[in-house]
């Protein structure tokens, strides 16, 4: 494939995002073009999502990630190649990674005669509602990857600029669910039932000494409310009231520890206000944490091939790449595509001369690492 060729393929997915689980036509076409190379595939046993392979001489096995997803959002970049799918955009620029995996596999095809070792292409599905890179790295098939890589866009740096930074670089994110149960009464006789508002109020307040007066400084959390609902009218005293949030934490005991302490406190909260709680938690998957060797590795890669390497900008959202690093060390590479608009928004857009020499690198670095 020319690069033209690979620039029309991420394109061509741009045009036609589809969402979590539902990857059916971009599955197919990264299908096709492997197949056209005559690279193997692996069937994973997802509905979506598959893994190429390409077997070298004796060496090591290194895994390199793409993830397919598209997100519930209308796009809003008016670009020739803009979506035609109402309400579903590749805001986060999954498509980029699909075609730059798919364009470092032909690559690696390409040099078939010069590896040594084995790489193993994975083309995962659902990486937005973190359910797809459990999916892969629990097939089975993945077992043997001894490295796992994987780039993300990245609109702060410009095509030529990747982000190598060892340690934690995405937090665990897990989201939380409270319900506080109070009784309804009239409002104008408050005194006859239990109001869940004051409670819920409360709890909004008194949630953030968590993260300001309960954990070490030096130790990064976040915790946001981001959904609080309560009655639907002026004169009545409600039920219950609903508040939901993110949890955000780079290390395990702290994740533990900020989840122990959120429940209490709304068991607490409520209960002083004659009310009850139920706090259900929802489990993201792990924080990302890059190897320090890797990252070393990765970096002299690309200083090698012309790369400007920075330090990522730290950041508590989330990626399922780390279900892949329970099987193995890793690194999550930031991949700077320009643009400037950060990813998730409608008008989010990558720079397509970003797309070519990304595969070339994810290639020299899966040849290079696999006969290390
Ligand atoms: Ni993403």
């Amino acid at each position: 494939m020319t690069e033209q060729q690979l620039i029309a393929f991420f394109q061509d997915l741009h045009r036609h995002p589809e969402l979590g689980n539902e990857e059916v036509r971009t599955t197919k076409k990264v299908r096709e073009a492997l197949t056209e190379a005559g690279i193997e595939i692996l069937d994973p046993g997802t509905a979506t999502g598959l893994i190429a392979v390409i077997r070298g001489g004796p060496g090591r096995v290194i895994g390199l990630r793409a993830d397919m997803d598209a997100l519930p959002v209308q796009e809003e970049t008016g670009l020739a190649y803009e979506s035609c799918v109402p309400g579903k955009m590749h805001a986060c620029g999954h498509d980029f990674h699909t075609a730059c995996m798919l364009g470092a596999a032909l690559a690696i095809k390409e040099r078939e005669n010069e590896l040594s070792g084995t790489v193993k292409i994975v083309f995962q599905p659902a990486e937005e509602i973190s359910n797809g890179g459990y999916q892969m790295a629990h097939s089975g098939l993945l077992n043997d990857v001894q490295e796992f890589y994987a780039g993300h866009t990245y609109p702060a740096f410009p095509a030529g600029t990747l982000g190598i930074k060892e340690g934690p670089v995405m937090a665990a994110p897990d989201a939380f669910t409270i319900r506080i149960r109070g009784r309804g009464a009239h409002a104008g006789n408050p005194h006859l039932g239990v109001d869940p508002i004051p409670a819920a109020a409360a709890l909004v307040l008194s949630a953030q000494s968590i993260i300001s007066r309960t954990k070490n400084a030096f130790e990064p959390a976040v915790l946001s409310i981001t959904h609080l609902q309560a009655g639907n009218t002026w004169n009545v005293v409600p039920e219950e009231a609903l508040l939901e949030g993110t949890v955000r934490t780079l290390h395990e005991d702290l994740r533990g520890q900020i989840h122990a302490r959120l429940t209490a406190m709304a068991d607490a909260v409520a209960q002083a206000h004659g009310c009850t709680a139920e706090t259900e938690w929802q489990i993201g998957p792990p924080p990302v944490i890059n190897d320090a060797a890797l990252c070393q590795a990765a970096r002299q890669v690309a200083l090698s091939m012309g790369f400007q390497v920075d330090r990522q900008a730290d950041t508590m959202g989330g990626e399922d790449f780390s279900e892949y690093l329970n099987l193995a060390p890793g690194v999550f590479i930031r991949v700077g595509t320009g643009g400037g608009i950060p990813n998730h928004h409608p008008q989010f857009t990558v720079d397509p001369a970003a797309l070519a020499p990304a595969a070339r690198f994810f290639a020299e670095l899966a040849l290079n690492r696999a006969r290390s």
